[in-house]
């Protein structure tokens, strides 16, 4: 199969990841919860984990809050700092994961900056969202969509200039692109690690510059009289026993994605996705690319999204077709009437996917 979906999840997972989740269903038991043996092994795989985040991604290990996927840490960072009625300013290419519990919360949204791949229009709708007033800011790294790679950086230089707390969502940024808890000044930044990061479907992880409110209430092996939770981190914001296998396997990631090199990685599969707009282009079919794209490409076929996805599927092409999660993305677009084929590169990519998807669309067309 050539799998070009890797904004959904990376697959197949290097051999180390298989490995070490393996090994720790075989050597671990319940972190924190015992001085025997196994409990002590499963405690030093977590904070395994919480360093080699803390390395890639300029932090302390304790605000490394481990999740079940980065919609689980979208939604602490977003209780947090939303309240009910709370004024909060996205980008026009936000997933489900931000605006849904935003409509949850009952927060009042102001969408900011709808042109694909054009900086300049996203920051200044930004400055003027932020301007007339905001209790919190929440935009994507990179559209899960298209690929737009937003300009976090400066977004938070204005967010600091306006005094508003702001939230990152690196679900697709992470393992692809540097990133700096510290420098990117976030209050929180949310990733899976399943994607870019390489581990485990259902984990993710939750950067903490501040302290979240908890999501969960449950036991923490920590403080057990007290019947509120923990204050510190990363205890608060992780109730109940870890998925330790699915961790460890992170762990492996992390390391796999640091030995290579994020934005090495990023770099490979812009290319391929730079290589696959314009074969797409020259067979006639539009295609949404821009400066400032990741390794994610969109296109509008001639044929309904669905049925093309399911026709290469079944010439062993994999993609993703339709609205992606992020209606808002396409809303901005102006494709959610038809949704959109996607093909999204991973960081083992080369010409030989990009030419033979290119191959199967041609016969196709
Ligand atoms: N949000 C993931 C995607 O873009 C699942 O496919």
């Amino acid at each position: 199969m050539i799998y070009l979906d890797n904004g959904a999840t990376s697959y197949p997972k290097p051999a180390p990841v298989r490995h070490a989740v393996l090994d720790a269903m075989l050597r671990c038991a319940n972190p924190g919860r015992g001085g025997y043996g196994a409990a002590m092994e499963a405690a030093r795989r977590v904070y395994d984990c919480r360093e080699a985040a803390s390395q890639l991604f300029d932090c302390d290990p304790e605000q490394v809050v481990l999740t079940s996927n980065c919609t689980h840490g979208l939604n602490i960072a977003i209780r947090t700092l939303v309240k009910p009625g709370s004024r909060v300013v996205v980008s026009g290419f936000e997933h489900n994961a931000v605006t849904r519990p935003l409509y949850a919360l009952g927060a009042k949204i102001t969408v900011a900056g709808h042109r694909l791949f054009d900086q300049e229009n996203t920051l200044e709708e930004f400055e003027a969202a932020l301007r007339a007033g905001a209790k919190a800011a929440i935009f994507t790294h990179v559209s899960n969509v298209f690929g737009y790679i937003l300009p976090v950086e400066e977004l938070g230089r204005l967010c600091k200039k306006y005094a508003v707390p702001f939230v990152v969502d690196a679900a697709q940024s992470a393992g692809a692109m540097d990133i700096s808890l510290r420098q990117l000044g976030a209050d929180f930044i949310a990733m899976p690690g399943h994607k870019g990061l390489l581990g485990p479907q259902g984990t993710g992880l939750l950067l903490c510059a501040g302290v979240p409110e908890p999501l969960l209430y449950g036991g923490t092996g920590s403080d057990s009289v007290r019947q509120d939770m923990p204050q510190q981190l990363p205890e608060r914001a992780e109730a109940g026993t870890v998925n330790v296998p699915g961790i460890a396997g992170l762990t492996a990631g992390l390391r796999y994605v640091h030995s290579m090199g994020a934005k090495a990685i990023g770099l490979r599969e812009q290319k391929q996705a730079r290589a696959a707009a314009q074969g797409l282009k020259s067979l006639g079919i539009r295609v949404f690319s821009g400066a400032h794209q990741a390794g994610t490409v969109s296109f509008l076929p001639a044929m309904d999204c669905e049925e093309l996805a399911q026709r290469l599927a079944q010439r062993g092409i994999a993609v993703r077709a339709g609205l992606h999660c992020a209606p808002l993305a396409h809303k901005s677009a102006g494709t959610l009437g038809t949704g959109t084929v996607r093909i999204s590169f991973g960081h083992r990519c080369d010409g030989s996917q990009t030419q033979r998807f290119l191959r199967e669309m041609a016969a196709l067309s």
